[in-house]
């Protein structure tokens, strides 16, 4: 029997903490406050923003929304971010990706004070994560982290192939994985565009995490028996239906499903997970600069 991992019943129980850790928070005079910055006219990255924004509301965290025309001057988000790091209410930043041609995103992640980095994308909290000491574990990465440890998937000794090298996937899970930490210490390979086989890597593998963004890029004849799957992907295809989308994932899920012991379903998999880590980031922020001890789930 192929385990299914329901994202959404991980996502649920970890929010029901949080709103506890919110409470604690609260009785001690703060309340957890995240900024999200929407600079894009993306349909997906709208949708991502306002679930983000409904999922705060559902835990207590206070959020506001700041929408910045896309053709406006790059000098608009660099003065809001400059704005939402001086305001001391503002614990948590999170900048929808991608922005404007005309953004420089690297200057956009540096220039988040790295204390409300609640996404984990500043240099300094990248550095941090590669060196075993993370102060934010970002949001997708540490949602499969958990679950991995939520289906019983132990990552230690397991060979693990990382479908996709992204900065904001591929490269961080890549770090958490291989880590001397509970839910680290697996051998991973990272696998991309140029890998000259993939499907010899992903064969070889006890754990395969696709995360290319390229719709059901990994089928079953890509997997060995038993072999535990975390689909990252969120690709909208073109199809008959009422939106006249539907999503898959980078996963072709039923040729998967039939070799896996265990696989992520999209959508409710990764996707309620990473929106769950951000809340957690956020609340951890927030703790910190209150400087009050909490217990995160
Ligand atoms: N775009 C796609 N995924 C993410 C994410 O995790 N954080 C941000 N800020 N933008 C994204």
């Amino acid at each position: 029997m192929t385990h299914v991992i329901d994202g959404n019943a991980v996502a649920e129980s970890i929010r029901d903490d949080l709103t506890a850790c919110v409470d604690a928070l609260r009785d001690e005079g703060t309340t957890p406050k995240l900024a999200t910055v929407l600079m894009s006219e993306d349909a997906a990255s709208a949708t991502y923003v306002s679930m983000k924004q409904r999922d705060c509301e559902a835990v207590g965290i206070e959020a506001i929304d700041v929408e910045i025309d896309p053709d406006a001057p790059a000098d608009e988000l660099y003065g809001t971010i400059d704005d939402l790091n001086a305001d001391p209410e503002v614990h948590g930043i999170l900048v929808q990706m991608p922005v404007p041609d005309h953004v420089d995103t690297r200057k956009v992640l540096r220039d988040v004070d790295p204390a409300k980095d609640v996404d984990g994308f500043h240099p300094a909290n990248v550095g941090r994560l590669v060196a075993g000491d993370p102060r934010f574990k970002p949001c997708t990465p540490h949602g499969v982290q958990r679950l991995l440890a939520d289906a019983d998937v132990d990552p230690e000794g397991k060979d693990v192939a990382i479908v996709g090298r992204s900065d904001i996937v591929g490269k961080p899970l890549a770090n958490l994985l291989i880590q001397k930490e509970a839910d680290g210490n697996a051998t991973v390979t990272i696998c991309h565009s140029r890998t000259a086989d993939l499907a010899a890597k992903t064969r070889a593998a006890d754990i395969v995490i696709a995360a290319a963004g390229v719709p059901e890029m990994v089928d079953g004849s890509m997997l060995t028996e038993g072999v535990v799957v975390i689909d990252v992907g969120v690709n909208r295809v073109d199809a008959d239906s009422e939106k006249g989308y539907e999503l898959v994932g980078d996963v072709e899920y039923d040729s998967a499903a039939e070799k896996a012991s265990a696989i992520t379903p999209v959508p409710g998999g990764v996707g309620p997970m990473t929106r769950a880590m951000l809340l957690y980031n956020t609340v951890k922020a927030a703790s910190e600069r209150a400087d009050v001890a909490i217990d995160l789930p």
